[in-house]
């Protein structure tokens, strides 16, 4: 199969493989963003997550334009692309932080307008963002916990159940194995590393439909890179679809079944992981190849 070939959804019901078929040049298959027209819906019933032409643009700066990607269920979709290209952007008009100034998203092939990341997280959509959105003021265990107290009750009287909380706080973390100076320290006083763990942790184990992960190892180091990677693939084997952003092309081509490029805004083309390399990637990434439809 040639590398050129893009990716192309499936409308057999499951997810493409080696088989993927062949779009035509000039069918518009590809989910090129310089021409919507173009863009392919993808009529799978595996794919959990399409973006539709989506546009979010802040008064002059065009964060990104007219973005078509899909992810499937039971997969890892990588998003690649240089500083700047619009990545983080793409991910906060999925999970409810910004609303797309055009284009809509569909989960499971209906459209869903989330006011707020809590509105997508009642739906099962968690999002490690790059910033990591961590209350510094609250401990540990109540970040994992935030909006989802847990409740005990005696008869008209309700409590936060603090200790059922810290005791599955601290097994949520210990699953990846990160030193953690104890489940009631306060989150401002934790390593970058230690924070990024707490903000897996938290996405992990509240996901069941999809976890979107911006850069979720930059500040981790191998030990606990290695434990997160095992994350993921759990929660990709549990039939969760996952989208994750790196710059470890590594760690893409390791663990993605697809990758969509972006740059400047802009959607460059989408891969399965298997008929691509690093090579193509960067070509795609810095411009070095044409674009797929210019
Ligand atoms: N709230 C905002 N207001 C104005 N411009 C913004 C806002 N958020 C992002 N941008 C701009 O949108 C563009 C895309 O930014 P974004 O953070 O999505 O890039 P990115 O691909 O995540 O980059 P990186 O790899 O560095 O994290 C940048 O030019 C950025 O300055
Ligand atoms: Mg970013």
């Amino acid at each position: 199969m040639s590398l050129d070939e893009p990716i192309h959804p499936s409308g057999d019901g499951s997810n493409p493989s080696n088989s993927i078929s062949s779009p035509s040049r000039n069918g518009g298959l590809s989910p090129s963003t310089r021409n919507s027209s173009s863009a392919t819906i993808p009529n799978s019933s595996n794919v959990l997550l399409h973006v539709d032409r989506v546009s979010k643009w802040f008064g002059n700066v065009h964060a990104i334009t007219d973005i078509t990607i899909w992810a499937y269920k039971g997969e890892i979709t990588a998003i690649v692309g240089d500083n700047g290209a619009g990545k983080s952007t793409l991910i906060k008009c999925i999970s409810g932080v910004h609303t797309p100034t055009a284009g809509q998203i569909l989960i499971d092939g209906k459209p869903v307008h989330f006011a707020s990341p809590e509105d997508a997280r009642r739906t099962g959509i968690e999002t490690v963002y790059q910033n990591l959105a961590l209350c510094n003021d609250l401990s540990i265990w109540q970040n994992l916990f935030l909006n989802r107290e847990l409740v005990k009750r005696f008869g008209p009287l309700a409590f936060l159940d603090q200790r059922t909380m810290r005791r599955r706080s601290a097994e949520m973390l210990s699953r990846l194995e990160v030193n953690i100076p104890s489940i009631n320290a306060r989150v401002r006083r934790l390593s970058g590393g230690q924070r990024q763990a707490v903000a897996i942790s938290r996405a992990a184990s509240w996901g069941s439909h999809l976890v979107i992960m911006d850069e979720p190892t930059a500040a981790l180091g191998v030990r606990e890179t290695a434990r997160v990677e095992e994350l993921i693939l759990r929660l990709r084997d549990d039939g969760l679809a996952v989208l994750l952003i790196s710059h470890n092309f590594d760690q893409v081509m390791r663990l993605s079944n697809q990758i969509w490029v972006m740059r400047s805004g802009h959607l460059v083309g989408g891969r399965r992981t298997e008929n691509t390399s690093g090579k193509e990637l960067v070509a795609m990434i810095t411009g070095a190849q044409q674009e797929e439809q210019s």
